[in-house]
């Protein structure tokens, strides 16, 4: 691992100092203003926000949703875009006056209308990039919006329900964590913790693949089931398998039918980090944020086209879906590092075959887990976004925390993740072996391990050499590379600031450059919030990043419009006050 005492010359503003306060803080010679919040309406007979939870179910309908998440920007001309954003959750204590505690089939409606996505019309004008209401490509999908599923699990019995006999179309997406953007013009939403949504009302068989996906006869408490039977396991067993999926929404039809692509795998998906290989086949990285889960790469048999639009359309459904199996640890200079291989998931290979209960591809990509355990994947501390280099053939994958590492019996230490009780968390890098995304191997390092230098000496607690007192953070989450370079590292974290987090202060979000390994503090979120979600114009000179959950468990932020405002997740847009390019 790189320490950094050098100034990066990619890395050109000035640190911000951790926080505790209920703003949001930019470095000097940069402002931030709101572009929109939870609830705002998206068009002119829709009703507005109303402080404390009075807004109905209908009125959700056609407002922004809640819990924003990873988000894509899609130029249409010079002032005009549009934003895609995900609404990954609700908070029931601010989303009702009864704190959740009443729930009701009006109030579950609500909550399902609050997730999903949310596609803004942009504008720009003299003061900016701006949402604008009534835009042409203002839409909301939700978790009751018709969609497709398509690809090799399209069809499959375990995704038969009474009310899709044929197992090819499914009502919503719910849960939507991060996100991904094709070339081809479209948007990729992930479906990450959808198992809480399910429970049952009466005793039922749970299989052992759904209890390898957290789903039980007990919901983690969103009361789903209890006013919806589809979500009810007794009654309705194989909805739950039509979720966990990557979803691809063509945002520029507001009339598009999203569609599942089951090629992709099923599990708690983080995002969907899409290149094209040199060789022109479409490669997508995804996470699975779960202590002990994997991580995966989809290769397309077909290859892109920039110039035939349709013949892109459908890429995402013929591929091989791969898993990583990481090896090594300490070499001779005390660097963790290694080699690894990507283990293709293909029915009748590696014991991916009946004996061992697989009948079907579909089977394969519907149990993704149990075939990567099958294969023999690296279990991770919680992998969430993967990010790839503009330039150079080098990944990157946040490593979030894992409490039960080393600790649970299938966690033992491993070479990426070298920590017990992990809670700080690393994130891991690595490089194919010939520099082509589709090489079945790679090379990897550790790009940082979070930690605490002021609390932990000598122990990996501290973190790499590219922590200090003055960057130090825990829990990294949303990545992203700028078209410089600069990995940008949002947080998800402990914002406690006591004990193991003392002088970390609230989620914030980081820029480090990925020669040199520094990294720099460049923004605090208010009370309560995680920052998630970043996204650049093309000019780089304007971005935009997500504040979630602000004040989330009545934890006393009333951002983004102080006073005694209820707090609500929203998306800010950053520029400088020179207009220059951010980071610079
Ligand atoms: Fe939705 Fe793993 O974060
Ligand atoms: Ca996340
Ligand atoms: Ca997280
Ligand atoms: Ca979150």
């Amino acid at each position: 691992i790189a320490a950094a005492t050098s100034s990066s010359p990619l890395l050109g503003f000035s640190a911000v100092a951790a926080s505790t306060a209920d703003t949001f803080v930019v470095p000097n010679g940069y402002q931030a203003e709101r572009l929109i919040s939870w609830g705002d309406p998206l068009f002119s007979n829709v009703a507005e926000f109303i402080n404390g939870g009075g807004n109905s179910a209908t009125d959700q309908l056609g407002q922004f949703g809640d819990n924003n998440d990873g988000m894509s920007f899609f130029p249409i001309d010079e002032n005009t875009a549009l934003l895609a954003v995900n609404n990954e959750y609700c908070n029931y204590e601010l989303m009702f006056e009864h704190l959740g505690k009443q729930m009701t089939a009006l109030d579950v409606q609500k909550a399902q209308a609050a997730q999903g996505v949310s596609v803004l019309t942009l504008k720009k004008n003299a003061k900016g990039w701006q949402f604008e209401k009534d835009g042409q490509y203002n839409r909301r999908i939700h978790a009751n919006t018709p969609m497709a599923i398509s690809g090799p699990a399209k069809g499959h019995a375990l995704l038969k329900t009474a009310a899709d006999p044929k197992g090819e179309r499914v009502l919503g997406t719910f849960n939507n964590c991060a996100n991904g953007l094709t070339p081809w013009g479209t948007y990729l939403t992930c479906e990450e913790n959808f198992n809480g949504y399910f429970g049952s009302t009466a005793s039922t068989t749970v299989t052992p693949a759904q209890t390898r996906y957290g789903i039980g006869l007990k919901d983690a408490g969103w009361q789903w089931h209890q006013f919806d039977e589809r979500f009810d396991l007794a009654k309705h067993p194989n909805e739950c398998h039509r979720f966990g999926w990557v979803v691809e929404i063509d945002p520029n039809d507001p009339t598009s039918t999203p569609i599942k692509r089951t090629a992709l795998g099923r599990f708690k998906h983080e995002n969907a980090e899409l290149v094209i290989d040199k060789s022109g086949h479409v490669v997508v990285y995804l996470g699975d944020d779960e202590r002990g889960e994997h991580i995966y790469r989809f290769v397309s048999r077909d290859k892109y086209s920039p110039d035939d639009a349709a013949a892109n359309r459908h890429l995402l459904d013929e591929g091989t879906l791969y898993v990583a199996r990481f090896n090594g640890g300490e070499n001779k200079d005390g660097e963790l590092a290694g080699d690894g291989e990507w283990l293709p998931l293909i029915f009748g290979e590696h014991g991916l075959t009946p004996e061992n209960g697989f009948t079907s591809q579909a089977e394969v990509l519907i149990h993704a887990r149990l075939a990567a355990t099958q294969v023999g994947a690296t279990t991770m501390d919680r992998p969430e976004w993967v990010a790839a280099h503009p330039t150079e053939p080098m990944v990157f994958c946040t490593l979030t925390n894992n409490k039960n590492r080393g600790v649970a019996d299938n966690q033992a230490l491993n070479g990426p993740n070298p920590t017990a009780e992990n809670h700080y968390g690393q994130i891991v890098r690595w490089q194919p072996t010939s520099g082509e995304h589709t090489d079945d191997t790679f090379n990897w390092d550790l790009f940082l391990l979070a930690g605490n230098p002021t609390i932990h000496q000598d122990t990996l607690y501290a973190g790499s050499a590219n922590i200090n007192a003055d960057n130090m953070f825990n829990s990294p989450d949303g990545i992203g590379f700028d078209k410089a370079g600069r990995l940008w590292i949002q947080t998800d974290g402990n914002y406690s600031n006591e004990g193991d987090f003392a002088g970390q202060g609230n989620n914030q979000m980081l820029c480090a450059d990925p020669t040199t390994g520094e990294v720099r503090r460049f923004l605090t979120g208010p009370i309560a919030c995680e920052i998630t979600g970043l996204a650049f114009t093309p000019d780089q000179k304007t971005l935009f990043v997500g504040v979630q959950h602000p004040g989330e468990d009545l934890a006393g932020s009333h951002f983004p419009l102080g006073g005694s405002h209820t707090p609500r997740s929203s998306v800010m847009v950053i520029t400088r006050q020179d207009g220059g390019i951010i980071g610079t």
